[in-house]
């Protein structure tokens, strides 16, 4: 295993702040998890860190970041349908994406270019362009930190929500991902339920395909989304809300553009970027902490914010929605410290 020390965690984490950790542990292999689980009083505290496009720490962290960086693709399966994978947890998601699209292995491609790590993706069920990872995943694979102990959650077992998972909730810091299994399609489908995506393949003149797909999510992204090697940021600050039928039915009475979704048990989800927007803090700034002029959605650091600005920050944009909408945004970031 791997160690340094008094180590800045600016270029491990999108939001570039300038924080440092007192202890940096490499995880390259199954034997360096069960290493620090061995030795896990002297690490604690300690926070597990894919790529760092998921956080905000809001100052140095005074323990152990665990930096997941173990790598492989093994095929378990490959049928004339189908195939299985069993992606280690510091593969780039983003390239397994590409390596998928490449072979014409269909299910993720609407979920090209988000950052981050293969084994952070099934902790917030990343999602995009109508599409959610939690329906190509079979298993989860890991280890439980408190035991040493070899689990592996089936797709049911990881109670996926938008969002949301076990891992993000009640297992949170308990239980190292260390791969994730996925069953790929090869059958020809697309998923083209996001609007602004199928108006994208109805006006293009090639002929739809896996790369014509995942370049025209790429392009959406781009015009929309911070890059992340120029502005810090962890995509989405905050969750969409989900509300009441009633109470989406209230909203729209005084605000009739309001954008909702319904979901499937009833409820509706509203998008808090437009709230934001409506609220008039789209691409204002405070110092160097903005929200993105592109999508409110999006928090940005500049250049030299800290984690204590974007939290101040963040704290006014939940205030202000809350008077003006009567909705308490929640963050979707993992927020540190
Ligand atoms: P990190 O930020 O390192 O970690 C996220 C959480 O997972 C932390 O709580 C961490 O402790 C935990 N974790 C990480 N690895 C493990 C492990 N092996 N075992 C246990 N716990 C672990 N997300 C979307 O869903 N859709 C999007 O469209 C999207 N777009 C984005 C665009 C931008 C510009 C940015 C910066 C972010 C975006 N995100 C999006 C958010 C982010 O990319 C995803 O949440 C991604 O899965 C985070 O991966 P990561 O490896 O960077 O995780
Ligand atoms: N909107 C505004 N103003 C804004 C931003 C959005 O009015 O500044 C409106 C849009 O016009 C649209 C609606 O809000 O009607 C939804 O916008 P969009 O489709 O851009 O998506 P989003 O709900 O803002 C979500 C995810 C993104 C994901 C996109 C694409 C969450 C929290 N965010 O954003 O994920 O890429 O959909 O599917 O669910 C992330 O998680 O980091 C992330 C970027």
């Amino acid at each position: 295993m791997k160690i340094s020390h008094n180590i800045s965690l600016k270029n491990h984490h999108t939001f570039r702040i300038d924080c440092k950790a007192v202890t940096l542990l490499f995880i390259e292999s199954k034997e360096d998890i069960l290493c620090f689980i061995e030795k896990k009083n002297d690490y604690t505290p300690f926070y597990i860190l894919g790529g760092g496009s998921n956080v905000l720490f809001t100052s140095d962290f005074q323990g152990t970041i665990l930096l997941m960086r173990s790598k492989g693709i093994e095929i378990q399966e490959d049928t004339e349908d189908e195939i299985v994978f069993n992606v280690a947890a510091g593969e780039s998601w983003g390239d397994f994406v590409d390596y998928c699209v490449q072979r014409n292995y269909y299910g993720i491609e609407n979920l090209a270019a988000i950052p981050g790590l293969v084994g952070s993706s099934p902790v917030q069920n990343i999602g995009a362009y109508g599409m959610e990872v939690k329906d190509t995943i079979i298993s989860v694979e890991g280890y439980s930190i408190g035991t040493g102990e070899k689990r592996v959650f089936s797709n049911q077992d990881c109670e996926f929500g938008y969002r949301s998972s076990i891992f993000k909730n009640e297992l949170k810091g308990q239980f190292i991902i260390s791969s994730v299994t996925f069953r790929l399609s090869k059958k020809e489908k697309y998923n083209l339920t996001y609007a602004g995506l199928r108006e994208m393949a109805e006006k293009s003149l090639e002929p739809l395909s896996l790369t014509a797909v995942s370049k025209m999510v790429v392009s959406l992204r781009n015009d929309k989304l911070p890059d992340i090697r120029v502005i810090g940021s962890a995509g989405s600050f905050f969750k969409n809300p989900v509300v009441s039928d009633e109470m989406a039915r209230l909203l729209r009475e005084k605000h009739p553009d309001l954008v909702v979704f319904p979901l499937d048990n009833g409820a509706m989800k509203l998008a808090a970027g437009q709230l934001i927007e409506k609220a008039g803090w789209k691409g204002r700034r405070e110092g160097d902490v903005g929200v993105y002029h592109h999508q409110a959605l999006v928090l940005v650091n500049y250049g030299k914010a800290t984690g204590s600005e974007i939290v101040r920050f963040y704290q006014k944009i939940i205030a202000d929605v809350v008077l003006k909408f009567g909705i308490r945004l929640e963050p979707e970031v993992n927020i540190i410290g």
